[in-house]
């Protein structure tokens, strides 16, 4: 059985939060001069000579709305970079506990580990880019806190099959983290539906895909209610700063805006996909949930420089294992991805 208290860190469990000047006062005043703020303003611009609300209640009000979740559920990050951060400190004990992930995957549950002394372990994924199970539940130890699931997974494209993510949920007792960074642009439903069920579940989105805001840093994870205390209780106080929570916001109120641009998204992504197998450089062209797409190439070195001498900057993922001879592409617009295929269909492999 889960039991998150068996799983937190013995000092993160016992220590307190941070109480901020705006934490310990809660009435109607008018005058601050509690925080050690500049009382005459600021240069750059109103508002911003007062702390953000370390809480964000605003913000989280608005999120919760949109996304049917109650507010106690939501955690807000610098980035969901820094909540993959935060949960390693949550349950990792430096040099004891492990995390577990599944490549090839995004770069920074590596980072975080090893940032935070935690061993890895890791899963390659199936040729089809799928969990194979078994492997994984016989690679759990005592010591493994973590696993990151990342769907639609970055770099292949791919959706982890609904099934495999609920053995995980079902079998581990450690969190599972489920990073849909990219959901919006697959049709599949968020995990965040399948919080009731699983208090081992952790759902990860972020403000800096489909929301267009990767400038701003803003990402979120969605848990129970007592997961998302604790990663509060350990953050930074002001990890989300005024300009961000007032521009996200003032973006939340277009949700109308932002389905027509996924949707123009997603019909430049079928447009790649239909395009890309007819270039003579592309082998294959591998299925895409999200607003990027994985090629494998006959010459992925001399077509990655090829493109950067055209000015296109594109990710080589060769010498990643499991991704020999492959490029990934994010989807970009009408224009950009013209000149793309342009380029691709004049490159000639240099014998
Ligand atoms: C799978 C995945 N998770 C998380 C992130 C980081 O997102 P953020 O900008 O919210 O830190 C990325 C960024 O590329 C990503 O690909």
């Amino acid at each position: 059985m889960f039991n998150l208290n068996n799983i937190i860190r013995p000092n993160v469990l016992k220590m307190k939060a941070y109480s901020s000047a705006r934490d310990e006062y809660k009435g109607d005043a008018s005058i601050f001069l509690d925080a050690n703020e500049n009382s005459l303003g600021s240069l750059a611009g109103e508002n911003y000579h007062r702390y953000p609300d370390p809480h964000q209640k605003q913000l989280k009000r608005k999120i919760a709305e949109i996304k049917g979740i109650n507010p106690a559920q939501i955690f807000l990050g610098n980035g969901s970079d820094e909540a993959i951060d935060l949960l390693f400190r949550m349950v990792c004990r430096p040099g004891q506990d492990k995390m577990l992930h599944l490549p090839p995957t995004y770069g920074m549950y590596e980072v975080s580990a090893n940032l935070n002394e935690v061993t890895m372990e890791a899963v390659q994924l199936t040729p089809k880019f799928q969990i194979p199970v078994a492997e994984v539940l016989a690679s759990i130890t005592p010591e493994t806190k973590l696993i990151f699931v990342c769907s639609p997974n970055n770099p292949t494209g791919s959706l982890i099959e609904i099934e495999s993510i609920e053995t995980l949920l079902r079998s581990f007792e450690g969190l599972v983290v489920v990073d849909e960074a990219y959901a919006d642009f697959s049709e599949s439903p968020s995990w965040t539906a399948r919080l009731a069920e699983f208090p081992n579940l952790v759902v990860l989105q972020t403000f800096s895909k489909a929301w267009g805001m990767a400038g701003l840093r803003l990402g979120l994870a969605f848990a129970s209610e007592e997961i998302i205390s604790v990663l509060d209780k350990i953050k930074p106080p002001y990890n989300i700063n005024e300009a961000t929570q007032q521009l996200a916001l003032q973006a939340l109120e277009h949700t109308e805006a932002l389905r027509d641009m996924v949707e123009e998204i997603k019909q430049e992504r079928e447009l790649l996909l239909h395009a890309l197998p007819a270039l003579a450089q592309v082998e294959k062209v591998y299925p895409s949930d999200a607003n990027f797409i994985l090629i494998k190439v006959k010459d992925a070195d001399g077509l990655y420089n090829y493109l950067l001498s055209k000015r296109i900057v594109v990710r080589n993922r060769s010498t990643v294992p499991g991704c020999a001879g492959c490029i990934r592409i994010t989807v970009g617009t009408l224009e950009e991805n013209q000149q793309l295929l342009q380029a691709i269909s004049e490159y000639k492999t240099q014998d």
